[in-house]
């Protein structure tokens, strides 16, 4: 008998050798080395060259993807001034897709082949790092500018973005960057491909990945666990807040739960270790405090569930000790994101392409008389 499966929960829509993950284990890993062990040891530039070709660059490999993406961090007239025009009060991460958006109209004759796609990822990396950079610019009051080429991208997207910045900060957003890198097939990146197998253009395909980002059920978790945090203002609130929110008025604990995972998502390793590092000051040590209670409290009640805490949680801990305001959690997370979904792309489009079209079961009406 057909059958639906909402969600397309347990529906596999392709194979990949990018990214494995073991949901009741808590393992993850990119083309078969251990997510916190790339984020430990390197670079995101090297991670998205792992990722997008299939193997870690050598030295003079990762020197020309570098330089390549670098050429691409002054954005053109037209994307700058879309910048600008959109009204202040515009969210950062749909400010970013309507900037890819307006670049998609350009490239509505992309034909995927290697060349072409070895020539448009440095493009695109390039592209969205200034995008996300002058985002966070001009949301802070400040002029656009074209982003000036540093030691790799993290430290060059957050010299962009602050005055001054430490190697702790550029070390913590360099592993974050990493570890959002990819998820398997997310809402986002299953969106991208649906997009991308119909053959249309690959910025097109990304705006696909970052409407469906925008949503609290997946990107927007990281705000909202944060939001979570604020609200509770102390760590002798978090058991009252618990009680009321989440028991009595039974409200989902934003960072708990995984559609894959029944055990800890195996990033919060990281996300914890540069959470602890970085939280410094007495309100964000107040903040970790509040956090490190409502995960205990929450994994105690859920963990019999099989939900247990999602990255989620801390990341917006990390974000925010870097400097970044909530409003800002969303889009880096699509920042990271990128390499991976273009790389899903790629592996579909160009190994596997079908169209996706799935089917609904039809529960409307039997055949109707036309009556006015
Ligand atoms: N708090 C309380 N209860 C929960 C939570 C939660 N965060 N998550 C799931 N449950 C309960 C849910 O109420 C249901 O209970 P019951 O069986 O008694 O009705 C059960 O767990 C299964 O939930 P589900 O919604 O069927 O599970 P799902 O696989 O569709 O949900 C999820 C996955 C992420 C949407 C959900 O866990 C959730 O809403 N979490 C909070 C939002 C969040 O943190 N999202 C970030 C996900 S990680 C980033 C990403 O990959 O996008």
């Amino acid at each position: 008998m057909t059958e639906v499966s909402p969600g397309l929960e347990n529906v596999y829509i392709k194979y990949t050798a990018l990214t494995y993950i073991d949901g009741n284990k808590g393992i993850m890993r990119y083309r078969g080395y251990d997510i916190n062990e790339l984020a430990e040891k390197s670079s995101f530039e090297e991670v998205s060259y792992l990722m997008l070709f299939g193997e870690l660059p050598d030295e003079s490999e990762l020197q020309n993807f570098k330089n390549q993406i670098n050429k691409n961090l002054k954005l053109p007239d037209y994307m700058k001034n879309i910048l600008k025009e959109l009204p202040e009060k515009a969210d950062s991460l749909g400010i970013l897709q309507t900037v890819l958006s307006a670049r998609s109209s350009v490239e509505s004759n992309y034909k995927y082949s290697e060349k072409n796609d070895m020539e448009i990822i440095p493009e695109i990396l390039g592209n969205v790092l200034s995008i996300v950079a002058n985002i966070y610019r001009l949301k802070s009051g400040r002029d656009i500018i074209d982003p000036v080429p540093d030691k790799n991208y993290a430290s060059t997207f957050l010299r962009a973005c602050f005055d001054k910045i430490d190697d702790d900060k550029i070390n913590a957003m360099d592993s974050a960057l990493i570890l959002y890198m990819d998820h398997e097939i997310p809402a986002s990146t299953t969106s991208a491909l649906v997009t991308a197998s119909t053959l249309s253009d690959m910025y097109s395909s990304l705006v696909s990945a970052i409407a469906a980002l925008r949503g609290p059920l997946h990107g927007g978790a990281a705000e909202g666990a944060y939001k979570q945090f604020l609200e509770i203002k102390t760590p002798e609130n978090v058991e009252p807040w618990f009680n009321k929110n989440i028991i009595d008025d039974k409200k989902r604990l934003i960072g708990l739960g995984h559609r894959v995972y029944r055990t800890y998502d195996p990033r919060l390793t990281s996300f914890k270790k540069y959470a602890d590092k970085l939280s410094t000051a007495p309100d964000q040590k107040n903040i970790l405090e509040i956090a490190k209670r409502l995960e205990a409290l929450g994994v105690k009640t859920f963990s019999p569930k099989g939900i247990y805490t999602n990255t989620d949680f801390y990341s917006g801990i990390v974000f925010n000790a870097i400097g970044f305001p909530v409003d800002m959690f969303t889009t880096l997370f699509g920042l990271s994101r990128v390499s991976g979904i273009l790389a899903h792309i790629i592996e579909y489009v160009e190994k596997q392409e079908r169209l996706i079209r799935p089917r609904a079961i039809y529960n409307g009406y039997d055949r109707r008389d036309y009556k006015k």
